[in-house]
């Protein structure tokens, strides 16, 4: 048996977890480089829970200038099996408004320049990609969500930009009209990585804004998204809580795979 360990990710406006006991703080290092800070390891109820805050202590970190591979490796060296991603993000519907957490299943990735693999450079590898969220994972955010009575929306697209500038009117209004849902700087290459660390990963994508598609609200900046994030970091924070106090002491198997990612994903021969 594998023993369950929560990992939580969190972004902008999240930068540490009320609610986390017995903490201990750990700089694992890492042969992918600086991680984005130290990790917070401590557990919630029977739960073991580990806790980084992606930009770092005082969001020192913009999305394109995070290690995310140093992040996701330290996660499993400190033996993270399931990662929840908490995300700020616009919002491309109207009835996706900012406060609203969405527990989005598909991703798409429109970053460049970033590291996302571990693999190449002399071992090829390919790991299915098909279902990016683990579905029972976010079974579990859902659940613990009604029984907080926090309300979310169960369901949608997150496309990952590059930034660090928001989208122009132009981009924003092909983001919508192409059916993505909401958006962000940061959840790619994160669960890319995720999966070849063979760690499942669900993300709770917290609407800040309405990006600037919208000509009922005033373009997204940086003091409304702190704002709105600020504001709803103690929702997360209770979410998270029940997320670890319902979770199982054994991993779960995945239904989308990422508990076994890497079965038959290397290529490259082994040279002897
Ligand atoms: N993070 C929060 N709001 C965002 C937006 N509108 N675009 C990209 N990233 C965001």
């Amino acid at each position: 048996m594998t023993a369950a360990v929560l990992g939580v990710m969190g972004g902008s406006g999240v930068y540490d977890l009320p609610g986390l006991e017995d903490i201990r703080e750990e700089a694992i290092g890492s042969p992918w480089g600086e991680p984005s800070d130290s990790l917070r390891i401590g557990r919630i109820g029977a739960t073991k829970v580990v806790f980084l805050a992606r930009h770092g202590r005082g969001h020192r970190l913009s999305p394109s200038g995070i290690n995310y591979r140093a992040n996701i490796d330290v996660m499993k060296r400190a033996g993270v099996t399931d990662l929840v991603s908490i995300s700020a993000c616009g919002s491309f519907r109207s009835e996706l408004h900012p406060g609203l957490f969405v527990l989005v299943d598909q991703l798409v990735d429109r970053t460049h320049g970033r590291e996302s693999s571990f693999f190449g450079n002399g071992c090829v590898a390919h790991v299915p990609f098909a279902h990016p969220v683990g579905p029972a994972l976010q079974a579990r955010i859902a659940a613990a969500a009604a029984a907080e009575d926090l309300p979310i929306h169960r369901g949608g697209t997150y496309v990952c930009m590059e930034g660090p500038q928001f989208s122009s009117f132009a981009e924003s209004r092909t983001y919508k009209g192409l059916g993505y849902d909401v958006i962000g700087m940061t959840n790619m290459p994160e669960a890319k990585l995720a999966r070849e660390a063979e760690i499942t990963f669900a993300t709770i994508a917290m609407v800040t804004d309405f990006d600037c598609w919208h000509p009922g609200h005033a373009d997204v900046d940086v003091a409304s998204v702190v704002a709105v994030a600020r504001a709803n970091a103690d929702k997360a924070a209770r979410l998270v809580s029940r997320i670890a106090r319902d979770f199982p002491a054994e991993r779960e198997e995945c239904p989308a795979g990422s508990h076994r990612a890497l079965d038959g994903a290397i290529m490259t021969a082994p040279s002897h």
